[in-house]
């Protein structure tokens, strides 16, 4: 199949737009006569509010309204689970009753006439509460534990024996810390009621189930909200619920009958729209002497909120990573005092590879095997987990590749055996995977006289360049140049597409768009010559029959370079590589721009980032820019991508298996693997801090 445009590095369609101010985010959307809502959080970790002083602040200058249980409007709360809400348990419901189930819950809404009276009245108003103290550390006795009903154990064999009877064996356990996701752009919605008809400009990463999910809570019909979010300021899966300020922002402008704008503070963005929850993860691997793995058990546990029961992919991927006949893994839930989690980039797999690729690492020390021989002769001939072949797997590919552009065999293979000046040099590799979705989704194609393709989808595009890749999705399969196609994504009222995220986009929502553009060709066909506008509507999904044959994932090999400096452990990340095997790529440009942003989020995770939590209150201590740490350009040294050729001719009919997450996956255990190889501390905490160097 040649190609025209797909697999070229055609330049953002929208870039112009974005760099001069003409692409709108959500909280840009002004209206006339518009109100701002500011929310008060709750202060206490655990407990319930006693008594709420509204009258004091309702007086304030520019106050229209203040809001709490007390007052609020009951709402519906039907039940709606769309895809991305946890299956198990109830959501928040904001404002309806007196009980505070983690610190920073929303309390009270104040609005006024300008967004300074609202913060005025909203650090005015008093609010007592009767306080106990919250379970919110996952190692917590009391935390309780929960086999959560999503269910993921995996067996295959007799891990526990085949570990007692290996000739060499290890255990190791492992603990990442809480992250929140912090985009640029913070949560923002602006909120008009027409009648009964509400409009929200939102941001949001799936703005069909942004519109069922407020319809479901104020218990209107479905057809009565439109949400709209043409652009978005990163969003890494935090936007991929509807969080409750949504329903805040749209209660104030009911209320008040004015339109209403609620953007959150950069402190608030870590209360309310879910973080990547921390993880224990234990580690017990037995071998033969040749390094041939015999046992593998991975059990792990994930942070969940007391009122919902969020599960990840934790420990998913050894089920299938590595070659093994005795696997066992294990995932539990540990219910605690603070908001529910949300997917965030590389959701469970980054965490769950980090634990996996780190012990690999340990053993081929212990065994004295280079590092990738070990994964070489571990390389499965198919998915043992499931016992189906693999679609295409090029992970052994990846580490060729690599290994030559990293100059892996220059690499000197004892720990603490570089030097460069009196900086420790040290190298390390991991595997990266993430599964290859495919979601149901429509799309719609319009061919006008003037000879200009409308293609529209209720997608969304957090920054990848959806724009730009579902365009040349169009223009290839229409056979028209870029610049004839329109493409718009971002409205409720366009044909459905599912959650932007789980790097299931471009399978999912270019599938669509495909399947729209033939059928539309074919429609020409049969009335050449018309003056009326052609349209066709397609909707695609996996195919059964190739989703029951074939087990179907993307594979990378991540390579990092460290240098450490012994007297005062500042841990440096010199170069990186991410090499992957990803199905087709649409366009590299946008692909390699993908991938290292997603290396960056890997270097964030493995020496950066984490939410710290008061232990008195739940509080997060560093909920702000200056304490949250994350990597910039400073900290971010030569990054390389690459993607080996890879025709997979059964994951969809685009042959592309997603980038959006595996980019974050084997990063942070590349870099933690590189830190043993530069000063023999094997180090199974994220992040690595300079104290764990000392
Ligand atoms: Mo991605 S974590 O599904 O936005």
């Amino acid at each position: 199949m040649t190609m025209n445009v797909i697999g070229k590095p055609v330049a953002r369609v929208d870039g112009r737009d974005k760099v001069t101010g003409r692409a709108l985010y959500a909280a840009e959307f002004n209206q006339s006569n518009q109100a701002y809502a500011v929310i008060v959080n709750a202060t206490v970790g655990l407990g319930r509010i006693t008594g709420i002083d509204q009258a004091a602040v309702a007086k304030m200058p520019g106050v229209l309204s203040v809001l709490s249980h007390l007052n609020a409007p009951k709402l519906a709360y039907r039940p709606h689970k769309g895809s991305i809400d946890p299956k198990t348990g109830e959501r928040l419901h904001v404002l309806q009753d007196e009980a505070v189930r983690f610190h920073g819950q929303p309390v009270a809404l104040i609005v006024a006439e300008t967004l300074d009276s609202a913060e005025r009245a909203a650090a005015a108003l008093r609010i007592t509460y009767e306080a106990q103290r919250p379970i919110i550390d996952i190692a917590d006795p009391d935390a309780r534990a929960i086999v959560p009903e999503s269910g993921r154990d995996h067996t295959r064999g007799d891990a526990e024996a085949a570990f007692a009877n290996a000739p060499v064996n290890l255990k190791a356990s492992y603990d990442i810390a809480r992250e929140n996701h912090n985009p640029m752009e913070p949560h923002a919605t602006v909120a008009v009621w027409k009648g009964d008809k509400l409009t929200l400009w939102s941001k949001s990463q799936y703005v069909v189930n942004e519109q069922a999910e407020i319809a479901a809570i104020f218990g209107i019909p479905l057809e009565n909200v439109q949400v709209i979010c043409p652009f978005i300021g990163g969003a890494f899966g935090t936007s991929l619920r509807t969080w409750s300020h949504v329903t805040l922002a749209a209660m104030a402008a009911r209320v008040t009958q004015r339109p209403v704008k609620l953007a959150l503070t950069r402190k608030q963005m870590f209360f309310t729209t879910g973080h990547r929850p921390r993880t224990l993860q234990h580690v017990a691997i037995g071998a033969t002497q040749d390094g041939k793995l015999t046992s593998l058990i991975h059990e792990g546990t994930g942070e969940t909120s007391r009122y919902e029961q969020f599960s990840e992919a934790l420990v998913a991927s050894s089920s299938y990573l590595v070659s093994c006949p005795n696997v066992t893994t294990r995932y539990r839930l540990a219910a605690l005092d603070t908001g529910t989690p949300v997917f965030m980039r590389g959701p469970g797999e980054a965490s769950g590879v980090f634990a996996l690729e780190s012990a690999l690492d340990e053993l081929s020390y212990k065994l004295n095997i280079d590092p990738i021989e070990l994964r070489r002769r571990n390389e499965p001939k198919l998915d043992e987990g499931v016992n189906k072949p693999f679609s295409s797997r090029s992970l052994i590919r990846c580490y060729d590749v690599g290994a030559e552009r990293f100059q892996w065999l220059n690499r000197m293979p004892q720990p603490r055996s570089m030097l460069d000046g009196r900086l420790r040099i040290g190298i390390g590799v991991a595997s990266a995977t993430y599964p290859a979705y495919q979601a149901q989704s429509s799309a719609r194609v319009r061919l006008l006289a003037s000879g200009i393709a409308e293609v529209e989808v209720a997608a969304s595009d957090m920054g990848p360049g959806t724009y730009t890749s579902m365009t040349q999705v169009a223009a290839e399969t229409l056979g028209l140049p870029i610049d004839k196609v329109r493409f718009s994504l971002g409205r409720s009222d366009f044909p459905p597409a599912p959650s932007h995220g789980g790097s299931w986009t471009m399978a999912s929502v270019g599938s669509a768009i495909r399947a729209a553009c033939i059928s539309v060709l074919e429609e020409a066909k049969k009335r050449p010559s018309t003056d009326r506008p052609l349209e066709a509507t397609a909707t695609t999904q996996r195919d059964a029959g190739v989703a029951g044959r074939f087990s179907m994932h993307a594979f990378g090999a991540v390579f990092a370079e460290v240098a450490i400096d012994p007297d005062v452990g500042t841990i440096r990340v010199r170069r990186a590589l991410g090499v992957y095997g990803a199905g087709r790529i649409i366009n590299p440009l946008l692909a390699t721009s993908q991938c290292t942003g997603g290396m960056i989020g890997g270097i964030g995770m493995a020496l950066m980032e984490r939410t710290v939590l008061d232990r008195r209150d739940g509080r997060p201590v560093n909920a702000h820019m200056a304490d949250y740490l994350m990597p910039v350009n400073l900290d971010t040294p030569k990054i390389e991508v690459q993607f080996v050729d890879e025709v997979d001719p059964h994951v969809n009919p685009l042959g592309v298996k997603g980038l959006g997450e595996i980019a974050l996956v084997g990063m942070a255990p590349a870099i933690a693997n590189a830190v043993f190889h530069a000063t023999g501390k094997r180090i199974r905490r994220l992040p690595i801090l300079l104290e764990d160097m000392l």
